[in-house]
């Protein structure tokens, strides 16, 4: 299958998101947790919002799984609804975690996600992207930073961050920007999946945002 893009659309979205990436890169948030200095609360209660981005994402998955452009991207290894149910249980311990609401933000990433799959599945990917490839990037960085900030000694409270079906997670994100630049799609559907992945992380931000007033108001 090849793609009818001028110009790579792994290449395009790396590129179209440069500055989004940098502003998600410098919220109050992400610079709280990457100083460590995020309260527990606050990172179950992050947590929880993630579990309602995945399950979204990952319940509609299956769309992609049928479609024959879009079951390049239908990958189970990348899957973090269990991952996250396990940390969650670790964090929570006997406290029904279910029964936290999701923050404003995370409802309009939701909402998002479950329009795309019903009227534009094809954007779908660019939210697998922006969610998935930073996973695999930054989020490694992050475990790190979680290990230590809450003094964690094994594994347990980092399912998260870890694939254990990806043995090599550089050369499965070069499979991936091959699966993105073999879409057969044009310029036109490129441009706006690229701009779909501009809000994408435009709506982690908000996540952000609402988790930082969170924070502030307890
Ligand atoms: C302080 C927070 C963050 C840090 C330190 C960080 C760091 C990085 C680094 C170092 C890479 C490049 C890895 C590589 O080229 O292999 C990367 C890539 C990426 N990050 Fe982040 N990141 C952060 C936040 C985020 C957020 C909030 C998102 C979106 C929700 C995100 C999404 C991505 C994506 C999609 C890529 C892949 C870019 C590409 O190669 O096309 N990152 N990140």
């Amino acid at each position: 299958m090849f793609s009818n893009c001028s110009q790579p659309l792994s290449i395009r979205l790396k590129e179209g998101t440069r500055a989004a990436h940098h502003a998600a890169e410098n919220t109050p948030f992400m610079r709280e947790l990457f100083s460590a200095r995020l309260p527990l609360d606050a990172y179950r209660v992050f947590l929880v919002q993630l579990y309602h981005i995945y399950t979204a994402l990952e319940t509609n998955a299956v769309i992609m799984q049928s479609d024959a452009t879009l079951h390049f991207f239908y990958l189970p290894a990348l899957f973090r609804h269990s991952a996250l149910e396990e940390d969650l249980r670790f964090y929570y311990g006997d406290e029904n975690w279910r029964d936290i609401a999701p923050l404003s933000a995370t409802e309009t990433y939701v909402q998002r996600i479950r329009v795309l799959s019903q009227e534009w599945p094809i954007g779908l990917v660019a939210h697998h992207y922006t969610r998935y490839l930073g996973d695999l990037s930054g989020g490694q960085a992050m475990k790190r930073i979680v290990a230590k900030m809450f003094h964690l000694a094994s594994e347990q409270g980092l399912a998260f961050y870890n694939f254990p079906q990806i043995q090599n997670y550089t050369a499965f994100k070069n499979d991936y920007r091959a699966r993105l630049d073999a879409m057969p799609i044009d310029d036109a559907t490129a441009e706006i999946v690229v701009a779909e992945a501009k809000y994408a992380f435009e709506l982690n931000q908000k996540v952000f945002t609402d988790m930082m007033d969170y924070i502030t108001s307890v």
